[in-house]
This record gives structure tokens, C-alpha cells and sequence, in this order.
């Protein structure tokens, strides 16, 4: 079976979209848009992980969804929708639970970074997480996927699940002329100024929507004066900016805030000091802000725009799914054959 390049990529309907998701991620989805098939999903299934509130979730998922369309993800040359309708992602995602092994769940960081002490106390959903993630992108056979780097071990994960199928069902994938390699190895794209984040008040952790300080992240939502007050109250050190990118070694509050700037502005770092080199942080700083509310405050008003249509979020949504649906059913049922299960 001839692979097709495509993009797949996710994003959680839980609490407030931040800074690091758009840069990390949402922008980056938007570009790639010329050049490749994309699939972008809110991704509800895996918000459940942990508890959300049921009144609550609705609204999230609609609201991440919106936050696609005001960045410029395009929903008719492209496929967004919420992954629990399509029951496709979950029955592939049981199928990889048979091939994942609990040593490779063991390793992954980001369980037991949330699931912290209690560890007893998770679901097993968290726990089984990447193997869902990994059903996601394989389901669509997709190629390519954009993410921070923080999704990095996971997406290893997928493709160790993807190689191990196609190894472990060989035999059978031959027999029912389905090529070679069932599965793509999906490649992750990490790549640009702000593959990773950080809080505005500690530079060495990541920005995160779970963070207990508003101060520590930029909302998308976030209006011009809420946006000019956090990067005032940004921490930053005693010195003025470096000229060059070797001095924001060990500076990891400047390091963050040139990188922001650099990727709001589709610059690199060394082109950001190389106009703000020795510039005290005020200047910087207002700077940032004129060019963050520029960027990010039409993003903002166009959500809250899109926000007040829930009738149509939805519409987006149960045409994206039907899509999804198709192409899902498709590999789904070559799986089916390829495992073995009798189908109509
Ligand atoms: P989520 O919802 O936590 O984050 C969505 C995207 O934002 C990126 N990101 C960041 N990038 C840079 N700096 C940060 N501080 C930062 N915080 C978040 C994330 O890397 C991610 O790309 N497991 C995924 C969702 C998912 C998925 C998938 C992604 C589910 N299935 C399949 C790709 C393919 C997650 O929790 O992302």
C-alpha cells in the first residue's frame, strides 16, 4: 500500500490554551498546511485521563477547536474534529495495548510526572496514554507530526509500536498484500525557536496550563493589558541582553524571552540580538509587548468571536469527523484482516 505523506496532530481541551501550545504547536500546524494533508484533532479522550468537569468539557473542546480556525487552520481543505467521534482512535488504541509492552509505558516521563506520588490513585488511562496517542496518528497512517518537545518520548513510542506491528504481523500483512510496512514510522517535527516554552516566573520549568500562577503563562485569550502585565512581571537577571546567542548560556529567564520574540516574529535568537543586543529588559520587554499583542490580540478577539457560535463549532466538528471517520474505517479494517478478526 502506497504511503501518503500527512500530518497528524493533537491538542487537549483542558483549561486555558497558552503561549507554548502556539508557538509549540498551533502555529506550526497552520504552515504546514500548504504543504502537506493535515488532520488536527481536540483531542477529548485524552482529557479524561483525568477528571473534567462534564458541564465544563463541551465548552473546552469547542474552545481549542476555535483556537484552530483564529490561527487559520483551514477546515475545508483540512480535517478538524474531536477525537471521540471517531470510536476508531480507541479501538486501534486497544489493539496497541496487545503490542506496547509495560517496560516501554514504564519509561515514559510524562506519567509519572502527572501522576506524581499517588501514583496508585491514576487512571489507567493515564497511564495508557501514548498508546492512544499512537492510534491517533497511525489510524490515519499519518507521516509527519508537529509537537513540542516535550511530546518527543511519546512520539518515539508510537514509532516503536508502529515497528512492532509491522515485524510482529509480517507474515500476515504479506498474505493479505498489504506491502511491506503496514505503518509509517512517524516522524516527529520539533523544530523552530520554541520548541519548549517556558514559565514567565521560572525559566528552568515548562510553561504549562496546570501551572497555579496566571502570571507564569500568556493565554490565548488573554487582552492587550493582561498580556503587558505578565511580560512586565516576567522574571528576568541583572543584566542586559547579550549580543550574541552564546551569552544566553545559563540565562534560561532571557534565553525563553528572546525565543518567544524570535518565533512571534518568525526570526531566529541570533536575529533578535543582533537588533536587541545590550538593550536593558525594559526595552526588550516593550518591545515583546507590542509585538505579542499584535500577533496574539486578533487571535483572541477572533475566539471569543467564534466562541459565541457553539451551532457552528459543531458543524466543523461533525464534518471533520465524517472525514476522519472514513479514512480511520479504512486502516481499521486492514488491521482487522491483518490481526485476524472475522468481518463482515
Ligand atoms: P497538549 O495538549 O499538552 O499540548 C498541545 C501541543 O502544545 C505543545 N506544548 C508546548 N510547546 C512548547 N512549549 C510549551 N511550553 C508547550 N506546552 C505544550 C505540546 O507539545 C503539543 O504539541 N499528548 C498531546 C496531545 C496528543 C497528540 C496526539 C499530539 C494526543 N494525541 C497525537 C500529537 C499526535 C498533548 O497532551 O498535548
Amino acid at each position: 500500500m502506497a504511503l501518503q505523506e500527512r500530518v497528524f496532530s493533537g491538542v487537549q481541551p483542558t483549561g486555558n490554551l497558552h503561549l507554548g501550545n502556539y508557538l509549540g504547536a498551533i502555529k506550526r500546524f497552520v504552515e504546514l498546511q500548504g504543504r502537506y494533508d493535515c488532520i488536527y484533532c481536540v483531542v477529548d479522550l485524552h482529557a479524561i485521563t483525568v477528571w473534567q468537569e462534564p458541564a465544563e468539557l463541551p465548552q473546552a473542546i469547542r474552545e481549542v477547536t476555535a483556537a484552530f480556525l483564529a490561527c487559520g487552520i483551514d477546515p475545508t481543505k483540512h480535517i478538524v474534529f474531536n477525537q471521540s467521534q471517531v470510536a476508531e482512535h480507541a479501538e486501534l488504541a486497544w489493539i496497541f495495548n496487545c503490542i506496547a509492552r509495560l517496560g516501554w509505558l514504564n519509561r515514559m516521563t510524562q506519567f509519572k510526572e502527572k501522576a506524581g506520588k499517588d501514583r496508585e490513585n491514576a487512571s489507567v488511562g493515564l497511564y495508557a496514554y501514548p498508546t492512544l496517542m499512537a492510534a491517533d496518528i497511525l489510524v490515519y497512517r499519518a507521516t509527519h507530526v508537529p509537537v513540542g518537545e516535550d511530546q518527543k518520548q511519546h512520539l518515539e513510542l508510537s514509532r516503536d509500536i508502529a515497528q512492532k506491528f509491522n515485524n510482529d504481523f509480517a507474515r500476515s500483512i504479506r498474505e493479505h498484500g498489504y506491502g511491506e510496512a503496514f505503518f509509517p514510522l512517524p516522524e516527529p517535527l520539533i523544530s523552530g525557536e520554541a520548541t519548549r516554552v517556558m514559565s514567565l516566573r521560572d525559566g528552568t520549568k515548562k510553561m504549562s496550563k496546570s501551572d497555579a500562577s496566571d502570571y507564569s503563562r500568556i493565554n490565548l485569550t488573554d487582552d492587550a493589558d493582561a498580556i503587558a502585565l505578565k511580560f512586565r512581571r516576567a522574571k528576568t537577571d541583572p543584566e542586559p541582553l547579550p549580543s550574541e546567542e552564546a551569552g544566553l548560556k545559563n540565562r534560561p529567564e532571557a534565553d525563553n524571552l528572546v525565543g518567544i520574540y524570535a518565533a512571534l516574529a518568525g526570526a531566529t535568537r541570533a536575529g533578535v540580538l543582533a537588533e536587541f543586543g545590550d538593550a536593558q529588559f525594559s526595552t526588550f520587554k516593550s518591545a515583546l509587548i507590542d509585538l505579542a499583542v499584535a500577533k496574539l490580540g486578533p487571535i483572541g478577539a477572533e475566539m471569543k468571536r467564534l466562541t459565541h457560535d457553539p451551532v457552528a463549532i459543531d458543524a466543523v466538528l461533525a464534518d471533520g469527523a465524517a472525514r476522519a471517520r472514513k479514512l480511520a474505517g479504512e486502516t481499521m479494517k486492514a488491521v482487522k484482516d491483518v490481526v485476524g478478526f472475522v468481518r463482515a
